[in-house]
């Protein structure tokens, strides 16, 4: 059985992309992404899916109540036979019924090393800090924004002339290539959680 990934987002899709790209080139062995879901029907992230024959969906989170929402997108993933969700740029917080229903199996790409400037904006805010290093982090999702063990980290150096869009650029070039790594831990099931700590186990001979 193949593990089957629902990935969501809500714009530009890069990460998902990212994902794709790693699963066709065998660094994710036995991985597919089953389906995609966007609450924003403009999300250029559908037409990557499109490109790539990927199903993907559209379902409005316009309106509806946060419970109400995360019922529908639920219901489609677990249609879809999704067992690991990972969130890629979507632009919402997940009701604590939502992670409830994927104990452990969602995953977020953040562009800062968290705890450091969680929420909107973190390339911006680290610059605005002035921090000398930032970068990007995967985390398993919980019930707050941006927390939850981390999976993997990597580490950008802030340069005296970045600007907003030089740094999200080459932090996101790190983001593309950690997702796949914490992807790939997951997937192996090489690992404990002691707490807050993700650690890496030896892969048996
Ligand atoms: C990324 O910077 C990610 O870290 C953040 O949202 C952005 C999504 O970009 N959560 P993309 O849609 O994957 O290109």
């Amino acid at each position: 059985m193949p593990h089957r990934i629902g990935v969501l987002l809500s714009g530009r899709g890069s990460n998902f992309v990212a994902l794709a790209d790693s699963i066709a080139a065998g660094r994710l062995p036995g991985a597919q992404i089953a389906l995609v879901i966007s609450n924003r029907e403009d999300a250029p992230g559908l037409v990557r899916a499109a490109e790539r024959q990927i199903p993907a969906q559209v379902i409005p989170s316009k309106g509806l109540q946060r419970e109400a929402y995360d019922n529908l997108v639920i219901a489609e993933l677990k249609r879809a036979g999704v067992e690991l969700v990972c969130l890629a740029g979507f632009m919402r917080l997940l009701s604590p019924y939502f992670v409830a229903s994927f104990p452990q199996r969602i995953l977020n790409i953040h562009p800062s090393l968290l705890p450091s400037f969680p929420g909107l904006e973190a390339q911006r805010q680290a610059l605005e800090y002035g921090v000398k290093f930032s970068g990007c982090t995967v985390h398993l999702v919980d019930e707050n924004l941006d927390a939850g063990p981390i999976l993997a980290q990597s580490i950008v150096p802030v340069r005296d002339d970045d600007t907003d869009e030089s740094l999200s650029a080459r932090i996101l070039a790190e983001e593309h290539r950690i997702y796949t790594d914490a992807v790939r831990l997951i997937l192996s099931g090489n690992y404990r959680i002691e707490g807050r700590r993700v650690i890496a186990l030896q892969n048996q001979p």
